[in-house]
């Protein structure tokens, strides 16, 4: 039973398709241990909640600096005898001692193709505006392994979505967050879940069905 530790600070849209897909089937021997939140007033702790998932915020407001904030994390999320940290839409910069101590075990959504529209500054609407502005015809989401760098992680899975004329980054977002993120999330957690995806020299290799 692989046990998932979800970060989250918003909406958490992808908090709930990870929810619907252990509860249909298409995630299997995965349990949502905890979810935690850095902001009290996100939505995803209600879906947590609704779900019967244990749901608490560690605030970095409530600590009297960033290190014990991260000990605080950090100690919970061993708590909980996690396997696999989840972060989606995790707003906090992951610190290296988390990341040190779930190496290749941590794993993001990011709403591009890696690695175009990624990096310091691309999250939330910013990275669907740069998009745009660009003028690509094709955009997506990337579902990678988090390292030291910002969004520099290993590739586990990508989806590609089309942009059509009229897009707003408002619209963009949707689309793939429909199309891409709340498909290959759940996939990517089932792949770690049966011991498919293994890491070398900083890329995935995914074991055939
Ligand atoms: C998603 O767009 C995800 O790609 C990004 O943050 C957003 C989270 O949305 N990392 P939600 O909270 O899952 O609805």
């Amino acid at each position: 039973m692989l046990k998932l530790t979800v970060l989250v600070s918003g909406g958490g849209t992808n908090l709930q398709a990870i929810i619907d897909s252990i509860a249909d089937g298409r995630i299997t021997d995965t349990e949502i241990v905890q979810v935690i939140s850095n902001n009290p007033k996100a939505y995803a702790l209600e879906r947590a909640a609704k779900a019967g998932i244990p749901a608490l915020c560690i605030s970095p407001k409530s600590y009297e600096n960033r290190e014990l904030f991260h000990e605080a994390l950090l100690a919970q999320i061993r708590k909980a005898d996690t396997d696999l940290i989840v972060l989606a839409g995790f707003m906090v910069v992951v610190p290296p001692s988390i990341i040190q101590a779930y190496k290749n075990r941590i794993i993001n959504i990011h709403p591009s193709l890696i690695p175009s529209f990624c990096g310091k500054g691309y999250y939330g609407l910013h990275v669907h505006e740069a998009a745009l502005a660009k003028g690509v015809k094709v955009s997506g989401a990337t579902v990678h392994f988090v390292d030291e760098g910002t969004d520099t992680g290993p590739i586990i899975l990508q989806k590609a979505v089309a942009v059509e004329q009229g897009d707003t980054p408002e619209t963009l977002q949707r689309r793939i967050m429909e199309q891409a993120e709340w498909k290959i999330m759940p996939q990517a957690i089932q792949l770690i879940a049966h011991g498919k995806v293994h890491v070398r020299d900083g890329r995935t290799f995914i074991d055939p069905d």
